[in-house]
């Protein structure tokens, strides 16, 4: 039996655009994703958050559904599109208002809310401002963060500035795979430079303003990197730089105040010169904890310049099974990574704010999902988990992602990550296979390892 330290946090995620639906309601008005879904070929099938899994609606039975699989604590993320105001300074208390009643819910079935202030659905008002690259949002950013917390302070407890800044930022302005789509490798690092910066000013606002109590961290993507073949220089090297690209550039900032010495070589002539002329200590600020969330890893064999980027990647397969979404499964990476982050970043709580994975899941004729291959990935990143708590890392909680399918951004609903079914059609939502197992591992605090999962 893997057991888990006493008052281990057994948690699932979510994201408000990925399930709330109702994009306009309540004064909700446009986010980047509600614009960018209407832009034909960006999202599969021109699908949109419209409906989505109407969570909206439906959070007080959904919240029942958490109790109902023993979850201690739930990660949501709050629409800023929902809560924004044309009047500076105002916000929309309709949507203030939905929160507080998810929050209710929740506290009432004795489930701890774990709030991400910031999951990407920024108004799109804004983003006609600029955005991310428009320096003025760490204001307003800011404000959005002290009017949640004075407003949430009292009923929530953990919070979490940013989800992602390197998804943001890279996919949202540099590769355009995201919503506001821009494709310029510099305004990827003027984005980041501005999500850096308003992460370390929502901290300090939080320590003045938030709740006491509370605590509050970030939560990053890490991918680790290894080099395909470690005698080779190349290899090494390129496995170095894509941890400078996806890891360190957002790591170092934020624990060491100051961006990675050797990315910012590599990114010379496309620096803007804010990064060039900003001490960035303020982005420093002390954090209660740290957030990542961990899908896979991957393999590096070289890497050169680009015309339209300072770093182009080249990365091989190991032939390891891999998701729907052909992301290599890797257990063991997970288990590097928090070894590392000890090593490198200091003996900081951690939590895993996402981990799962997506799998074509077949309703049977009886209404079931059997769903080992995901029951199977959640299992050993779990064990993973386990050996890395035994090494001393300092894991205080993990939360799967997705407690539902959802709307999965650019893949829009193709692609499945949730451990309860939904049927688009019906919404009806059905536990898979994987949520039982989870349930029974939350109410052991652990696992047997001998149980023979695999069909
Ligand atoms: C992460 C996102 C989350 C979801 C998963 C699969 O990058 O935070 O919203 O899309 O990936």
């Amino acid at each position: 039996m893997l057991l888990f330290p006493k008052g281990f946090v057994w948690g699932a995620a979510t994201s408000s655009y990925q399930i709330e639906g109702t994009a306009t309601g309540d004064n909700k008005i446009y986010s980047i994703w509600d614009h960018f879904c209407r832009i034909p070929g960006k999202v599969a099938n021109g699908d949109n958050g419209d409906v989505a899994i109407d969570h909206f609606n439906r959070y007080s039975e959904d919240v029942e559904l958490m109790k109902a699989l023993n979850l201690h604590s739930y990660r949501f993320s709050t629409s800023w599109a929902r809560l924004y105001s044309d009047v500076p300074g105002k916000f929309n208390e309709k949507g203030l208002d939905f929160y507080k009643r998810l929050i209710d819910k929740l506290l009432e079935m004795n489930i701890e809310p774990m709030l991400t202030v910031y999951h990407w659905d920024m108004p799109q008002a804004l983003q006609e401002k600029g955005g991310w690259e428009n320096r003025d949002i760490v204001k307003y950013f800011n404000e959005f963060s002290v009017y949640l917390y004075e407003n949430l302070g009292d009923v929530v407890k953990k919070w979490i500035t940013h989800n992602e800044p390197w998804v943001v930022t890279y996919l949202g302005y540099g590769n355009g795979e995201h919503a506001p789509g821009i494709q310029n490798f510099s305004s990827f690092l003027t984005a980041a430079h501005h999500v850096l910066l308003s992460h370390g000013e929502a901290v300090k606002s939080f320590r003045q303003l938030g709740p006491k109590d509370g605590e509050i961290g970030i939560t990053m993507n890490l991918t680790p990197s290894y080099p395909a073949d470690p005698q080779s220089e190349q290899a090494v090297d390129a496995a170095m730089k894509w941890d400078g690209f996806m890891n360190r550039w957002f790591l170092d900032p934020v624990f060491k105040g100051q961006y990675p010495q050797d990315m910012l070589a590599v990114y010379n002539e496309y620096l803007p010169d804010e990064i060039r002329e900003d001490n960035i200590n303020n982005v420093n600020q002390p954090i209660d904890f740290f957030g990542f969330n961990y899908y896979s890893s991957l393999v590096l064999k070289d890497w050169k310049k680009a015309d339209t980027s300072p770093i182009d990647f080249d990365t091989v397969n190991t032939g390891r099974p891999v998701t729907d979404m052909n992301w290599e499964v890797h257990a063991d990476g997970l288990y590097d990574l928090m070894v590392r982050l000890k090593k490198d970043y200091g003996n900081i709580p951690l939590y895993i704010t996402e981990n799962g994975a997506a799998f074509k899941d077949r309703v049977s004729p009886q209404g079931e999902v059997v769903d080992d291959d995901r029951l199977n990935y959640i299992r050993d990143h779990l064990a993973a988990c386990h050996r890395a708590i035994e090494h001393g890392v300092n894991l205080k909680g993990y939360y799967v992602w997705s407690l539902f399918d959802n709307f999965e951004w650019a893949y829009g609903y193709d692609k499945r990550f949730g451990i309860v079914h939904v049927d688009y059609n019906s919404l009806k939502r059905t536990p898979k296979k994987s949520a039982y197992w989870y349930k029974k591992t939350i109410q052991n605090n652990g696992f047997s390892i001998k149980e023979q999962i695999r069909g």
